[in-house]
């Protein structure tokens, strides 16, 4: 009776409101007035935003490189002058000299600055009075430990997974390189092996649980320890993840190729043994992490491992909902498609690289986090909006209607954690602009944090749907992608490993290579998602407007071309990038064999605590260097 009940409320419910319980309802939208829609004037401003931002470290690049200059010449006029000391004769020598001498003997009296009372330090700000103003003490500056004490095990996990994910970084790209060429010479090969649909998911699976997570995982791995102030719970543990986690990738991988997948669901194409093994690889990281939090020496539990060990408990979720048997097949199988796609990268990736912004970051300039409140807000209003935007990228399919309105509002709620992250990052580097002229850490870091704005608020906007109708089933949301996956995750996983690796090793890469790096995978990019951009909305107006399909595919030629370009640079720097590894790796070769024990009390251990107020809240920073 309560069942009759509730299903006749439904009905009356669904009467009042029909449309609710449908799918497409409306005609296609008019577009003669798209260039004006907020979604395309939107995605125009955050392009622009990414340039402005590209301008800005080019200059401070460019600034510091003048001043290097400036100082070169200040050096040769010194030069100068001792030739011309060379030739002056003896007398004209002596006499400077005795100027000379007479300035160095003179003597200040003591009192030119005030009176001859005796000083006082009521407030007690100096520290240390010297009688003595030529001691080399006083003038000493505060020394930062740059080399980390850390335990050879833990210097030599991070390297598998870190050098791992370096090889399928490279692998991937060769392979998405390859997947870009064929646009522009379709005709390239007849190897079934070699052909789009088997190479597509090989890229982009290897580049995802290869190169991203593997990278993610070898930089937590650093992160937990010391911000728990504790060893690892289990290297035993750690090394059989490595081995099942790359051995699921590396079956994968061969599999697909040899054209044994899971069918369509996209990024979950291995088919379950394969994925399997990913996930108990997946879970026994989980469980490393969890107990070396939970025998944490520290009380708190900093922002950092709310994102990882959240990031690691939804994605095992997620790996086992999405393979489900009863999930497999019709609309069922959509909806989870959905919500495994975006969990996928909002709430592994995304999340994961989060909390190893919210240590990094300050790590690498020496300060701590703007506002831990506002990282706080970001992880939960992220929790609430990303687990229901999965239908947003099946807009206008048959799934309800008022599901996929969900989705889009919530993907416009998505703006708040993004705002939120981003304004708590950018005041942390806020001051700190002039690090951008000495290293390429911060440059790799901002560009990660205006690709989280710019990526994400793009996203948003490409959930509404007028522009979802021109852009889906477009090279545009591969832009976006790439946007996303290459410009934030990529990115900053490039700034952690570069900010972090040296000091473990004690060995710096090569600025020059570094640099090389970061502009050619900048540029690449930039190439990448802007010629997609363009061509994707163009692709769709040419569909909208009932042209033949071919003549999408003509008009697609040159943006396909530039792509090819894009990824040539950003392939190149992926190269540079493994020689940078190798190059910082070899500083592990002087460690000593015999490795010593992690005292996590010592005054010696390897972080330099600091707490610091910030909003009435006291929490522990640790500095790195
Ligand atoms: C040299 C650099 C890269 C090149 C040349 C490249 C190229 C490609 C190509 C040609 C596709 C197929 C597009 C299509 O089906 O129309 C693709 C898809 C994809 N790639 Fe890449 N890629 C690169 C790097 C990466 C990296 C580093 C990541 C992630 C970390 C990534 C993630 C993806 C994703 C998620 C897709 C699926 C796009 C979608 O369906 O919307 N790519 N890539
Ligand atoms: C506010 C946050 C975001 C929103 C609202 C958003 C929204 C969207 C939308 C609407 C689509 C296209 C759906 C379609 O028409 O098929 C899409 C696709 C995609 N997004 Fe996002 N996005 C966001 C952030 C991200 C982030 C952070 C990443 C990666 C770390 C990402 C990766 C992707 C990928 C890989 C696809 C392609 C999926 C496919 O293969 O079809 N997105 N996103």
């Amino acid at each position: 009776m309560k069942l009759l009940k509730k299903y006749f409320t439904w009905l009356f419910l669904m009467a009042l409101v029909p449309h609710v319980a449908s799918a497409q309802p409306t005609p296609n939208p008019d577009i003669s007035n798209w260039m004006t829609s907020p979604g395309i004037i939107g995605a125009i401003v955050l392009i622009a935003i990414v340039l402005v931002i590209a301008i800005f470290i080019l200059t401070v690049k460019a600034s510091g490189y003048f001043s290097h200059l400036q100082k070169k010449n200040e050096l040769g006029k010194n030069n100068d002058f001792s030739e011309r000391l060379l030739e002056m004769d003896k007398e004209e020598i002596e006499t400077i000299l005795q100027k000379r001498q007479a300035a160095l003997s003179y003597q200040l009296s003591g009192s030119e600055l005030g009176s001859d009372l005796a000083a006082e330090d009521p407030r007690g700000m100096i520290t240390q009075v010297t009688h003595e103003p030529n001691n080399p003490l006083v003038d000493e500056k505060k020394k930062s430990p740059v080399k980390y004490d850390t335990p050879v095990q833990l210097k030599k996990i991070i390297t598998w997974y870190i050098g791992s994910s370096v090889f399928w970084l490279v692998f991937g790209t060769l392979v998405g390189q390859y997947l870009g060429m064929k646009f522009v010479w379709p005709e390239m090969d007849t190897i079934s092996w070699l052909s789009f649909g088997r190479l597509r998911p090989v890229h982009t699976n290897a580049v995802f649980w290869g190169w991203a997570s593997m990278s993610m995982i070898g930089l937590g791995l650093f992160v937990i320890t010391r911000t728990s102030n504790n060893t690892l719970y289990s290297y035993t543990l750690a090394r059989w993840a490595w081995w099942l986690m790359n051995g699921s990738v590396a079956i994968g991988t061969l599999l697909l190729m040899s054209g044994i997948n899971n069918g369509g669901g996209e990024y979950r194409e291995y088919i379950w043994p394969v994925a399997l093994l990913f996930a108990i690889g997946m879970i026994l990281t989980f469980y490393n992490f969890y107990q070396t939090v939970a025998t944490r020496k520290i009380e708190e539990i900093y922002v950092t491992n709310w994102y990882l060990l959240g990031g690691l408990g939804w994605t095992i979720i997620l790996v086992i909902i999405g393979y489900l048997p009863m999930y497999q097949d019709g609309l069922g199988e959509t909806v989870i498609q959905g919500y495994y796609m975006h969990q996928g990268v909002g709430m592994w990736f995304m999340t994961f690289t989060l909390g190893l912004i919210y240590y990094y970051l300050p790590a690498a300039l020496n300060k701590p986090i703007y506002s831990y409140s506002l990282g706080v807000l970001a992880f939960w209003t992220q929790m609430l909006f990303y687990t229901l935007i999965g239908t947003h990228h099946f807009v206008f399919s048959p799934l309800p209607w008022w599901l996929q309105t969900v989705a889009i509002v919530f993907s416009a709620g998505m703006l708040i954690p993004v705002v939120a992250g981003t304004t708590n990052f950018l005041m942390t580097m806020r001051g700190s602009w002039s690090e951008i002229s000495k290293s390429y850490v911060l440059p790799f870091f901002l560009v990660g944090v205006i690709f989280y704005f710019v990526g994400s608020a793009q996203g948003s906007l490409q959930a509404f749907r007028f522009t979802n109708f021109i852009w889906h089933f477009t090279d545009f949301n591969v832009a976006h992608s790439h946007m996303t996956m290459y410009g934030i995750i990529s990115f900053i996983l490039w700034a952690c490993i570069y900010a972090v690796y040296p000091k473990i090793t004690g060995k710096e890469p090569r600025q020059i290579f570094v640099g090389m790096h970061f502009w050619m995978a900048f540029i690449g990019l930039f190439a990448y998602m802007v010629s997609l951009m363009i061509g994707g909305s163009l692709k769709g107006l040419s569909w909208i407007e009932g042209e033949p399909f071919i003549q999408s595919v003509i008009l697609m030629q040159p943006f396909w071309l530039w792509r090819a370009i894009g990824g040539t640079l950003m392939f190149v720097s992926h190269l540079l990038f493994a020689y940078n590894f190798y190059d910082m790796s070899r500083g592990l070769e002087e460690i000593p064999k015999k490795s010593y024990p992690f005292d996590a009390n010592s005054q010696d251990s390897d972080i330099n605590r600091l707490r610091v107020k910030n909003e009435n809240e006291t929490i522990l920073i640790h500095l790195l260097c």
